[in-house]
């Protein structure tokens, strides 16, 4: 919940107005709700518009949201001033934000508010700029941010870091100091949100995979002796067969014995031999005369 006040009115400006581009995005999610329900879309919008005048919301960017959606403005202005992710006033380059509730308590937010002090001189209400330059840091102590199994943390803009400590904290706000924000997500380098001591979930299946990975790497050298294979760099090039005269068929490397140079002549030969005859070369040869019986065949045979 956030209880900010909006900025000065020296600070406010004359007027707010979408871009084309922002008016065509905000249409889009207006079109996502149904008929006289477009109000929904009141959180959207305003985060929208908050990105578009530099990660704040002044209060004629509110009226304009609200008459947008046709809503009346103090409605616009409740969610405005109920979530911490509005800013009613101009924020630092880097804005902080440290859960303190319960589990990122117990496992020691404050650890992380005091190497924030340390680091910046700012406490938990450092929320807004008040001069008119922006400031590197401000910071604010935020309600739950959905992060707590890797508790405690920290939001900086719009990235989490998790896992945090004094240590790990300072360290951060120095990689920011210096324009390098390091990975984000978790500060110890778990994965996900997977328990301290690694993963504890599955274990029996992962030493089944971890054996059969085993047996497989051991059985590999046997399985895949290298023999030296026909046809390797150290075997001699198969004699390429002599292409029958004339035949202008590609080689195929194959060794069909019918492509023999004395087969192929002797087909050639049959081809001609056919030909003379009037038969069609594939034409069966003619019976042998001693099987050809001596006797005409009787009607109805
Ligand atoms: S309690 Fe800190 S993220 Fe939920």
């Amino acid at each position: 919940m956030s209880f900010g006040h909006a900025a000065p009115r020296e600070m406010q400006p004359d007027s707010f107005a979408f871009t084309k581009e922002n008016l065509e995005k905000a249409q889009q999610v207006i079109a996502k709700y149904p008929p006289g329900r477009q109000q929904s879309a009141v959180m959207a919008l305003l985060d929208l518009a908050q990105r578009q005048h530099d990660n704040w919301l002044p209060t004629v960017a509110m009226d304009y949201v609200a008459d947008l959606l046709e809503m009346p403005r103090i409605r616009v202005y409740e969610v405005a001033t109920f979530y911490t992710m509005y800013h009613l006033a101009p924020v630092g380059k880097w804005h902080l934000q440290v859960c303190t509730t319960t589990p990122c308590w117990l496992r020691g937010s404050d650890e992380v508010m005091r190497a924030i002090k340390d680091k910046t001189g700012l406490g938990g209400h450092s929320r807004h700029c008040h001069g008119a330059k922006r400031d590197e840091f401000t910071c604010e102590e935020v309600e739950c941010l959905g992060a707590c199994v890797n508790a405690p943390m920290l939001q900086v803009n719009d990235d989490y870091y998790e896992d945090l400590d004094y240590e790990r904290t300072c360290q951060l706000i120095d990689a920011l100091k210096a324009g390098k924000p390091p990975q984000v997500g978790s500060m110890t380098g778990r994965q996900g949100s997977q328990a301290q001591a690694g993963s504890t979930s599955l274990q029996h299946v992962r030493k089944q995979l971890e054996e059969a990975a085993k047996q497989r790497a051991a059985a590999k050298p046997a399985d895949t002796a290298p023999a030296k294979a026909e046809g390797s760099a150290e075997q001699p090039a198969a004699k390429a067969k002599p292409k029958a005269k004339g035949a202008d068929a590609p080689a195929t490397g194959t060794s069909d014995p019918d492509d023999s140079p004395v087969k192929t002549k002797a087909r050639a030969n049959k081809t001609g031999e056919a030909q003379e005859k009037g038969k069609p070369a594939d034409a069966p040869e003619d019976p042998n005369p001693a099987d050809v019986p001596s006797h005409p065949p009787k009607s109805g045979d």
